[in-house]
């Protein structure tokens, strides 16, 4: 199991995991909606991570996908900075496991390998955020160490977000 930058050679699984994660907003992968074509969206991530043609307000991030026997499980966005916005909701990393392969361990793998590139990164302290029914999130962070700092209200959020610090030194 692996982390790696998206590429063309996994473009079939990871467009057999689109159709599942179907209506679902999904995490770390907020380029998704403003392309049109997979083709789109590699080039998208490409540009995130060099701090190319970024949205308004956005910093660079690495996008990794979790590939095993050659196949896409999930990915992981990892923002090289925070900024006030992120800081409320967002935070350093977002991540997401495709719907069938779910409570299977590879959340808490893969987090624990994204918190190693993000030390590649330099970011010695890394804050995630859940939403507070969030269980399974919750379990992944509160399993790679993160320690609960507070719980805020988010405009447009019915749930509570929680906010936790990893220390990644
Ligand atoms: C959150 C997510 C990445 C977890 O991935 P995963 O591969 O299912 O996680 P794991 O298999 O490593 O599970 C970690 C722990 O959470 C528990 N868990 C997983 N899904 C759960 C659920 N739906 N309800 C309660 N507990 C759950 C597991 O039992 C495990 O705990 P255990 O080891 O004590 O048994 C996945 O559910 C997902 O992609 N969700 C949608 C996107 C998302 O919410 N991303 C996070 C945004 S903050």
């Amino acid at each position: 199991m692996e982390l790696v930058e998206p590429s063309d050679r996994y473009r079939k699984s990871f467009e057999e995991a689109l159709v599942e994660f179907g209506s679902e907003i999904i995490p770390g992968a907020y380029a998704l909606l403003s392309c049109s074509t997979v083709d789109e969206y590699l080039e998208r991530v490409r540009k995130d991570a060099r701090g190319e043609d970024l949205p308004e307000g956005f910093v660079p991030s690495t996008t990794y996908w979790l590939i095993e026997d050659g196949e896409y499980i999930g990915h992981v966005n990892i923002r090289h900075r925070l900024t006030p916005a992120l800081e409320r909701l967002g935070a350093h990393i977002g991540y997401a496991i495709r719907p069938s392969r779910r409570q299977k361990g590879y959340g808490t793998q893969m987090l624990r390998m994204a918190l190693e590139k993000a030390r590649q990164l330099g970011i010695e302290r890394v804050l995630i955020t859940c939403n507070k029914e969030n269980v399974a999130s919750r379990t992944v962070i509160e399993k790679n160490g993160g320690v609960f700092w507070d719980e805020i209200e988010v405009e447009g959020r019915p749930v509570p977000t929680m906010r936790f610090w990893i220390e990644n030194k």
